[in-house]
């Protein structure tokens, strides 16, 4: 089974756990993309989705998904998104395809968060994939420096602009043994946006694509 095929049967597994006539939160990535195609199928019996991206708006908009402000909801039951690695504890880390602050938003006001992977994604020890950290322009310098004090080696993202018009520095060499402890360390950098360390709002389920079936991490 190829990794693609992992993420699709983890992305409509989650179906099972939308409930109906609710709004649903909508991650980013190439696995949620299968999902959205999946959410397409039940699309009459939601109200609608909050989506964390750009990207993702257009895809549910382009199949037919109402998307709505988050600001017009006060919760919604569950945000399904995907990750680039997460640990036995369902820490993550999120942020490969930059949308990671609409992520950790979105995340936030929801009452659950399934997240949707292919079994490549599972780690004993968060940080082998470069911590993705968003940054306000003008104090990307500054923090790529902060964050050097910190043990890592942070690169900026080549041509890459977030969807709030900040940039990414991707930090390199981290073995992150404390996420939670981590993650505030680096959010308390003036000049971070977010970073994308879920750890303080880790995942409550965790769907694990992998070549014998789709398992259910409750
Ligand atoms: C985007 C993310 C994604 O969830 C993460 O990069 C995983 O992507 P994919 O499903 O394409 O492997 O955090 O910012």
């Amino acid at each position: 089974m190829t990794q693609d095929e992992m993420k699709k049967n983890a992305a409509w597994a989650a179906l099972e756990f939308i409930p109906r006539n609710t709004v649903v939160g909508v991650g980013t990535g190439s696995t949620v993309n299968h999902f959205i195609d999946a959410l397409a199928s039940i699309k009459h019996d939601i109200t609608g989705a909050v989506s964390s991206s750009v990207q993702s708006t257009e895809k549910l908009k382009a199949l037919g998904i109402a998307v709505l402000d988050l600001n017009s909801i006060d919760s919604f039951s569950v945000y399904v998104d995907g990750a680039d690695e997460i640990n036995a504890h369902k820490h993550m880390i999120k942020g490969g395809g930059a949308a990671l602050t609409r992520e950790k938003i979105v995340a936030a006001v929801a009452e659950r968060f399934i997240c949707i992977v292919d079994e490549t994604k599972q780690v004993a020890v968060l940080g082998k994939f470069p911590l993705p950290v968003e940054v306000i322009p003008m104090a990307a310098a500054y923090v790529a420096r902060e964050l050097t004090k910190l043990g890592g080696r942070p690169v900026l993202r080549d041509g890459v602009t977030t969807d709030n018009g900040n940039v990414i520095l991707d930090v390199h060499d981290l073995a992150i043994s404390k996420p939670a402890d981590l993650e505030q360390k680096i959010n308390n950098i003036v000049g971070v946006v977010t970073n994308g360390i879920f750890a303080q709002r880790a995942a409550d389920m965790v769907l694990v694509g992998t070549a014998q079936g789709t398992q259910v991490i409750r």
